[in-house]
C-alpha cells in the first residue's frame, strides 16, 4: 500500500491552504497543536495512540453535541489554556464535533488555526475539507455556523475498524453523493473498501469545486445534493445524517423528471446498505414546513440540486407552486 500523495487546496484571495496528509496509523498523525478537542468515544478507543502531548478537551460527539452549551464549554477550555491568535486548536472527531470544534476555533479571538482528524468516514470523505462550522438551532442543522478551512487535514482511516457498521454507511452516503457529482470511479472503491481511494477521490472533487466557490453563493450548492430533503427528512424521522441524505438523493433525481435514474441511484445506495425507503409515510405539508426554513431559498423559489447521470448535476430552481407538486412525486420514489 502506498502512501497517497497529499492534496492542497489554496483559498481564493487568501493565503490560506487547505493540505490533506495521509498516515497509516493514529502514532503517525503529526500536529502542531495547543489545545486537542476529541470525541469522548474516540479517546476512549484511539486516546492513547495519539502521541503528542497537549492538554485535551473531550466531548461526546454525535449530533446533539453541535450546542451552544458546548461552545461555551470549548470557549471557557480555550480561555484556561490560554488559547490565543498565535494558537493551534486540532480537532479529532467525526463530522458533529468537527463542526463545533471548527466554530469554536473560528469564534475564539475572531479566528485561530485549526487542524482536523476525522475520524469517521463521512468526515473524512466530506466534512473535514471546505471550511463550514455549525451549530444546531431553534430546531433546525446547522443554523447557525461560518466558514473557518482547517489548515491541516490528516486522514488515517485505521480509525474506521472500530466505527458502527450504521456510521460506516453514512459516509457511503456522502461518497456516492460525490460520485454523482463528479467522479463515478468512487463507487468502485467503496465496492472494494479501498477508503484510502474514496476519500482521496471525495476530497478531490470536492476541493476542486470549494475553492472557486468558497463562499457557497453558486457553483458550490451542488454539493448539497440530497440535502434539502435530507435536512427535512432527518429533523421528522430516526435517521441519521446519511441515511436521510441518501433518501433525499433519488428524490432530487424525481424532482428533476428522471425517475428511472432515480431508481438507478436508490439500487447503488441499497447495495451499500443504505435505507432507500422511509421508515414511516410523510406528507408534502409535514416536509414543506421544514424545508421552508432552508438557507437555500431565493426569491424566484428554492433551489435543488438534481443528478441527471453520474457526474452530471445541475442546480434548478423551482417556484413554490411546482415544488409542492414535483416533490410529491418525489416522496413516492421513497415511500415504505
Ligand atoms: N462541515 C461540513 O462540510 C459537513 C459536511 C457533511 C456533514 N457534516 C456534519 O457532520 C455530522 C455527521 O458526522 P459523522 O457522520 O461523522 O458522525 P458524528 O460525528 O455525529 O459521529 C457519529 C458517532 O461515531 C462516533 N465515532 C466517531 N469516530 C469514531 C471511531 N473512529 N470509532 C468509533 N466511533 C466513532 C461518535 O462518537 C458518534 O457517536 C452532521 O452534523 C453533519 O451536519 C458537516
Amino acid at each position: 500500500m502506498a502512501v497517497l500523495a497529499p492534496l492542497s487546496f489554496p483559498w481564493p484571495g487568501e493565503t490560506m491552504v487547505s493540505r490533506v496528509r495521509h498516515v497509516f496509523a493514529p502514532e503517525e498523525v503529526e500536529s502542531r497543536a495547543d489545545l486537542l478537542v476529541i470525541d469522548a468515544t474516540v479517546e476512549t478507543l484511539w486516546g492513547a495512540r495519539l502521541l503528542w502531548n497537549t492538554p485535551r478537551v473531550v466531548i461526546q460527539g454525535g449530533e446533539d453535541c453541535k450546542t451552544l452549551s458546548n461552545l461555551q464549554k470549548l470557549w471557557k477550555a480555550f480561555s484556561e489554556e490560554g488559547i490565543n491568535r498565535e494558537s493551534t486548536v486540532c480537532v479529532a472527531a467525526g463530522g458533529s464535533l468537527c463542526d463545533l470544534g471548527a466554530m469554536a476555533a473560528s469564534t475564539w479571538m475572531r479566528g485561530v488555526r485549526l487542524e482536523l482528524v476525522p475520524t469517521t468516514l463521512l468526515c473524512m470523505v466530506d466534512a473535514c475539507l471546505g471550511g463550514k462550522t455549525a451549530l444546531n438551532a431553534h430546531g433546525a442543522k446547522n443554523q447557525v455556523g461560518t466558514f473557518h478551512p482547517a489548515e491541516d487535514i490528516t486522514i488515517c482511516s485505521a480509525f474506521l475498524s472500530t466505527l458502527q457498521e450504521r456510521e460506516l454507511q453514512a459516509g457511503f452516503s456522502e461518497a456516492v453523493k460525490t460520485a454523482l457529482i463528479g467522479d463515478p470511479g468512487i463507487t468502485d472503491c467503496l465496492k472494494n473498501r479501498d477508503f484510502d481511494g474514496a476519500v482521496f477521490r471525495c476530497l478531490s472533487v470536492k476541493g476542486g469545486i470549494v475553492i472557486k466557490d468558497p463562499h457557497d453563493r453558486g457553483i458550490r450548492r451542488v454539493l448539497n445534493l440530497g440535502h434539502t430533503l435530507g435536512h427535512a427528512l432527518e429533523m421528522l424521522l430516526p435517521l441519521s445524517h446519511g441515511e436521510a441524505v441518501a433518501l433525499g438523493m433519488p428524490a432530487a433525481a424525481r424532482m428533476g423528471g428522471g425517475e428511472t435514474f432515480a431508481r438507478e441511484i436508490a439500487h447503488v445506495l441499497s447495495s451499500f446498505g443504505l435505507p432507500v425507503t422511509l421508515p414511516r409515510p410523510v406528507s408534502v405539508e409535514e416536509v414543506l414546513s421544514l424545508i421552508r426554513r432552508d438557507k437555500k431559498t431565493g426569491s424566484a423559489g428554492r433551489t435543488w440540486v438534481v443528478p441527471r447521470g453520474w457526474g452530471d448535476c445541475s442546480l434548478v430552481t423551482i417556484t413554490p407552486e411546482r415544488e409542492e407538486k414535483l416533490l410529491e412525486g418525489a416522496l413516492r420514489v421513497i415511500r415504505p
